[in-house]
């Protein structure tokens, strides 16, 4: 058995009297390589699913009642709800998302007759942008169709049915990269997604003498009634505008051309900036993604730096603090590329760097940024896993 298996299963044990009949599960977080704020745009995305994510040990009960207990909020106890009350309340914290994904399932027709004791372990660090809350719906969904036998629910519906609860329980209208990456990932591959037509391919990531790092800006963001919505709202308002002059379904359907060509009709400057970011962005990513088929990791890393500015200019959806983190690496040889990732106003920057530098953009990174923020940065290089299983 593995260690964290062991330890989830003593845990259990601990919080819930036995451990008779539990099972463990995981589901990863996820990085975005490129292609930020596309997915609701119509548009491309390019991430992968992480090694880290949210693990559960998970057994149903006689009754109806749903207990959760996680080992990151220990101070909370075992937070007590039932299958007959599955609204939101105030107090619902992070339990809000398995209560809605579990919502989710019985919305569309999914018998859950039974309820549920469930222990909760994330190794994501909360708030870094690496999708803690989606690893955590596609966690639940799996255990749900484990544990009741739900063998018609496909990796893809367990996407669908996050997304579906984060936006209608949780009230943040994301796009699907999030729970689909978790939900689909590949070890050792990014997934080229096209969010328009859910059609995916995937992308074996081999950087040559390069790795991938993830840098925590330990800004958090908290996307729930942040920016995120309003930005979503401004790309309708600029499609609805465009509407009128071209004929499109989403805003991933214009080159850049087209665009420019067209850009006068939107009347407010926000809004034009949104709409620029969001075309301009998903074009990119189909030219990353063919770059690095092609095996020029260097043009795919000055599209990551393309696609920071955009999203910081643009789009204005990054912070200072992930700017000057973003700015330090591109100083430093050896970085090919730097980059926000995620949903942004905070979190993680991600960043290509050739194996021979790691340890000066550790080094010179962390003191650039503690200078001029007084902040500390941490630093996973990413390795990129599987979907859901059970371990
Ligand atoms: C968040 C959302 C995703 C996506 C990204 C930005 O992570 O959950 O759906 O929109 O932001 O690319």
């Amino acid at each position: 058995m593995s260690d964290i298996k062991k330890e989830l299963i003593d845990e259990f044990e601990k919080i819930f009297g036995d451990s008779t009949g539990v099972s463990v599960y995981f589901a990863p977080g996820r990085v975005n390589l490129i292609g930020e704020h596309t997915d609701y745009n119509g548009g491309h995305v390019f991430p992968c699913a992480l090694t880290i994510g949210t693990y559960a040990a998970v057994r149903k009960r006689d009754d109806r009642e749903l207990n959760f207990y996680s080992m990151n909020f220990p101070d909370s106890g075992v937070v007590k709800t039932s299958l007959d009350d599955m609204r939101p309340k105030a107090d619902d914290s992070w339990t809000a998302y398995p209560k809605g994904v579990i919502w989710a399932f019985t919305g569309r027709g999914y018998d859950i007759p039974t309820g549920l004791d469930v222990l909760i372990y994330g190794t994501i660090p909360a708030g870094s942008g690496l999708s803690s809350s989606a690893s955590l719906e596609v966690l639940t969904g799996e255990f749900l169709r484990d544990q009741f036998g739900l063998n018609e629910v496909t990796n893809v519906d367990l996407a669908k049915i996050g997304q579906y609860s984060e936006n209608n329980y949780n009230g943040m209208n994301c796009g699907i990269m999030d729970q689909f990456a978790s939900a689909m990932g590949k070890k050792d591959n990014a997934i080229f997604l096209d969010t328009a037509t859910l059609e995916f391919e995937y992308a074996p990531i081999a950087l040559k003498d390069a790795c991938i790092i993830v840098t925590n800006s330990n800004v958090k963001h908290s996307l729930v009634g942040s920016d995120y919505n309003t930005r979503r709202a401004e790309c309708e308002e600029a499609l609805a505008e465009l509407k009128k002059v071209v004929d499109i379904e989403s805003l991933g359907d214009l080159d850049e051309a087209t665009f420019e060509a067209n850009k006068s009709v939107i009347t407010k400057d926000n809004c034009r900036a949104r709409a620029k970011h969001a075309v301009y962005e998903n074009r990119r990513t189909i030219k990353a993604v063919k770059a690095l088929k092609d095996g020029d990791v260097e043009a795919f890393g000055k599209l990551m730096n393309e696609a920071h500015t955009s999203m910081s200019v643009d789009y204005a959806a990054s912070c200072p603090e992930v700017d000057i983190l973003v700015e330090a690496a591109w100083k430093i040889e050896g970085v090919l590329g730097s980059r926000i990732t995620g949903g942004g106003f905070g979190g993680c920057s991600v960043s290509i760097v050739r194996n021979s530098a790691v340890e000066k953009f550790k080094s010179e990174v962390a003191a650039e940024y503690e200078a001029k923020t007084g902040l500390k940065a941490d630093f996973y290089v990413v390795s990129i896993g599987d979907g859901p299983l059970k371990l």
